[in-house]
């Protein structure tokens, strides 16, 4: 269903992998809400192909870019720019790998090579395009960039291993940016701590299945999927939020304030 909320709106949106992936459900639900947006991936993902659907699905371009590279994103904005003959109001930052936990590698036992890689990827890939885009004064007045976190930024969750650190430098990034943003551009910047969802991404992490039994169990409103995640990027992408910014939102079913359900005590006590 269409509210036409963000209609004649320009965006670009980072990180569609497959179907699962947060920002391909976002893509169509920017659709139906009357935006224009471009659609973008590290190359090495683009090869799978899978974008390409989507690519057709919402009449979208694709412009590959890694996100690590300062040229790649520069390429990225420009060419966006010239498509849409001006200033972007939205962009949507999904993306987070970690080498240390693909590889199995304990939080104790770092390589850190990959943690920088991974920090690089997940992080500070976010300050890069945020320089970009505000050096090339990009973004219009008004406009919203969303990256998305986890609560393990904030609390510990052993298995995040280092992607928690990762996502703890990506909320102040956001904070930190946010503010000049803010000041200088009337532009907004959030992130949103959303639920453990079944994706690529998500699936990564070792016993992420448990992990997202124990938050259904935990949170009152049970976990929030990925088309949930989509509906509300919508909403901050949206003019109904433009007061909205240097926050962190959870988004996930109440989890983030719970001690403990009777749901979850009842499994510890089950014999
Ligand atoms: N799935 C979860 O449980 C969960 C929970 C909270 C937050 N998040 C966050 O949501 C975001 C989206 O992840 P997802 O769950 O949709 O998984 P996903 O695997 O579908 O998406 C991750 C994306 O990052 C992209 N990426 C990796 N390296 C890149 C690079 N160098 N340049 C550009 N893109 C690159 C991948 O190609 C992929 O499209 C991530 O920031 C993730 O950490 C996920």
């Amino acid at each position: 269903m269409s509210n036409n909320l963000l209609k004649g709106k320009k965006g670009i949106i980072f990180g569609a992998l497959d179907e699962k992936s947060i920002a391909w459900k976002t893509a169509l639900r920017a659709k139906e809400e009357g935006a224009n947006f471009v659609l973008t991936n590290a190359p090495i993902a683009l090869r799978m192909g899978t974008l390409n659907k989507l690519s057709d699905l919402t009449d979208s371009k694709i412009i590959p870019a890694d996100a690590t590279s300062i040229d790649d994103l520069e390429n990225l904005v420009s060419e966006t720019m010239s498509l849409f003959g001006g200033k972007i109001d939205f962009v949507l930052h999904s993306i987070g790998m970690s080498v240390n936990v693909r590889k199995g590698n304990l939080y104790t036992q770092q390589k850190y090579d990959w943690t920088i890689k991974g920090l690089d990827v997940s992080a500070l890939s976010f300050h890069k395009l945020m320089q970009v885009l505000y050096n090339n004064d990009s973004i219009e007045e008004w406009g919203s960039i969303v990256a998305l976190s986890y609560i393990a930024a904030q609390r510990v969750f052993p298995d995040y291993n280092d992607m928690a650190d990762n996502k703890a430098f990506l909320e102040s990034v956001a904070r930190s940016f946010g503010y000049y943003f803010g000041r200088d551009k009337k532009v907004r910047v959030n992130t949103i701590s959303q639920s453990p969802t079944p994706t690529t991404a998500g699936q990564g992490i070792k016993g992420f299945n448990d992990f997202l039994d124990y938050a259904e169990k935990m949170s009152p409103l049970g976990n929030a999927d990925a088309m949930d995640c989509a509906n509300y990027i919508i909403t901050l992408f949206s003019d109904l939020t433009k007061k909205v910014t240097l926050q962190n939102l959870f988004h996930d079913g109440g989890f983030s304030n719970m001690g403990i359900s009777e749901d979850i005590i009842k499994d510890l006590f089950k014999k």
